[in-house]
């Protein structure tokens, strides 16, 4: 059987991700900071904004699995820096430190967000956080990037996702054939949606669920990230997937 290694098990997306990997078969080492309400038969507990936790995590990893599901984010409400560490520079040391243990032509999706689309308009900034190697202290990166308070969200996921395309291409991951894609998920009713009225406001987040009729689930967004993960997107790499009943779609036709 394959094995998937998938963070943020205990809420929302990656707990629907892992319940529908088991229910086809996979063995899954479930991630998360809070411990699962219903017991997994293969847990670990880390906090992925501490090098120190993530290090702990890996070591405890069998030699080898298939694929990571980079699932685990927050939205904003702790802060520009703790988002960020989370967000970006967590998931890339897990990924860069679980890579090892990844077979030969197996994957690495990370769940980014349409919020961080401005990636090209962004560039630089975008190139120059992923441009920092290691884990860096996220309040000098604040600093150093002029990121305005509220920002972090959004640039976290900027940074993702032209990470992933870099990622594609790096030997760490292609020399092995490892491929590392991204899915954006639109407003999806997890608890984190909550938040994001918080951070962006009611009127944004109504918006985009207007524009598409309905708030995603996280049984609409699960299976793009197992079908990512699996050996049937062989021959994808360094893609994004939006799942967003056409958000992206709708934005940009109106732009036209
Ligand atoms: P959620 O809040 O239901 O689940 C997030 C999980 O990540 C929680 O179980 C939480 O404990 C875990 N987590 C947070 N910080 C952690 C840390 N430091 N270490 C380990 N685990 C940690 O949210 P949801 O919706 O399931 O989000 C999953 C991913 O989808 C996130 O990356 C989020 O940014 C992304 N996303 C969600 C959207 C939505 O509207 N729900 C829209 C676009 C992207």
């Amino acid at each position: 059987g394959k094995t998937i290694l998938i963070t943020g098990v205990s809420s929302g997306i990656g707990a629907r991700t892992a319940e529908l990997a088991l229910a086809s078969g996979a063995d899954v080492i479930g991630v998360d900071q809070r411990v699962p309400a219903t017991p997994m038969a293969s847990f670990i507990q880390a906090d992925l904004s501490s090098p120190a936790s993530i290090a702990d995590l890996v070591a405890r990893l069998p030699q080898r699995i298939d694929a990571l599901a980079n699932v685990a984010g927050v939205s904003g409400t702790l802060g520009d820096a703790k988002t960020i560490a989370i967000n970006f520079y967590g998931l890339r040391t897990l990924s860069e430190a679980v890579a090892p243990h990844i077979r030969e032509g197996g994957s690495i999706v990370n769940v980014a967000s349409i919020a961080g689309y401005g990636w090209r308009a962004n560039l630089e900034r975008a190139k120059g956080l992923v441009g920092v190697q290691g884990f860096p202290d996220p309040n000098e990166i604040l600093e150093e990037f002029a990121i305005a308070k509220g920002e972090g969200y959004p640039v976290s996921k900027e940074a993702l996702l032209l990470w992933t395309q870099r990622a594609a291409h790096l030997s760490l991951f292609r020399d092995r054939g490892i491929r590392v894609n991204a899915v954006s998920p639109g407003p999806v009713s997890t608890p984190i949606l909550k938040e994001f009225r918080q951070v962006f406001g009611d009127a944004r987040v109504d918006s985009d669920i207007t524009r598409v009729g309905r708030a995603g689930s996280a049984p609409d967004i699960a299976p793009a990230i197992l079908f990512l993960a699996s050996d049937g997107a062989r021959w994808i790499n360094g893609t994004n997937l939006p799942v967003d009943g056409g958000l992206e779609a709708s934005i940009n036709a109106d732009v036209l």
